[in-house]
């Protein structure tokens, strides 16, 4: 059974869709231990309380500085002793100590085909809105492992949208959401409980 944490920061859509997931037997061999996020008002925490999972703030906000913020973090997310992290819509940095401990045992939902609109400043809906100014007819996410660049870690999975004559950046979006991360997160998830996703030479190989 593989032991799954979700780190979230705002609505949590992707955390419902991997809890709904479970439910529905989408996504099998696993067990979602907690909810995590940096963010005490975030409604995704909302959502765990509702489908009885543990939720666990963690505020850089309650810490001097990002140094002692990182380590009870990491301290925290350690004393759950899980398998997989599942970054669900996580807007803080990733402690380099963290990403050492759970070599390819993190992963993340990005809202872009990667390598395209991705990197430090590309998020929510600033992605969107440089697709739309750049003028791009196809769009998509992407669930990669995650390591220490910003969006640079193996691609797992990728799932392509057609942008729409009149799509504003809240209608593609919506879009993304839903034709690709709320199905590639569970997607992959499932794939990783079940033994089939492996890096080989810097690439997640499918198995
Ligand atoms: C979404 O744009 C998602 O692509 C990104 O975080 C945003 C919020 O997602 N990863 P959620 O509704 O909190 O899951």
């Amino acid at each position: 059974m593989l032991r799954v944490a979700v780190m979230v920061s705002g609505g949590g859509t992707n955390l419902q869709a991997i809890i709904d997931a479970v439910q529905a037997g989408i996504i099998t061999n696993t067990e979602l231990v907690a909810v995590i996020s940096n963010n005490k008002s975030a409604y995704a925490l909302e959502r765990a309380k509702q489908a009885g999972i543990e939720d666990v703030v963690v505020s850089p906000k309650d810490y001097e500085n990002r140094e002692q913020f990182n380590q009870a973090l990491v301290e925290k997310v350690d004393s759950l002793n899980v398998d997989l992290i599942v970054l669900a819509g996580y807007l803080v940095v990733i402690p380099p100590a963290m990403i050492d401990k759970y070599v390819n045992r993190i992963i993340n939902i990005h809202p872009s085909l990667i390598p395209s609109f991705c990197g430090t400043g590309f998020y929510g809906l600033k992605v969107h809105e440089a697709a739309l100014e750049r003028g791009v007819k196809v769009v998509g996410a992407t669930v990669h492992f995650v390591d220490k660049g910003t969006d640079t870690g193996p691609i797992i999975l990728q799932k392509a949208v057609c942008v729409e004559n009149g799509d504003t950046p809240e209608v593609l979006q919506r879009r993304v959401m839903e034709q690709a991360e709320w199905i590639l997160l569970p997607q992959a998830i499932d794939m990783i409980a079940n033994g089939r996703v492996k890096v080989v030479d810097g690439k997640a190989v499918i198995a």
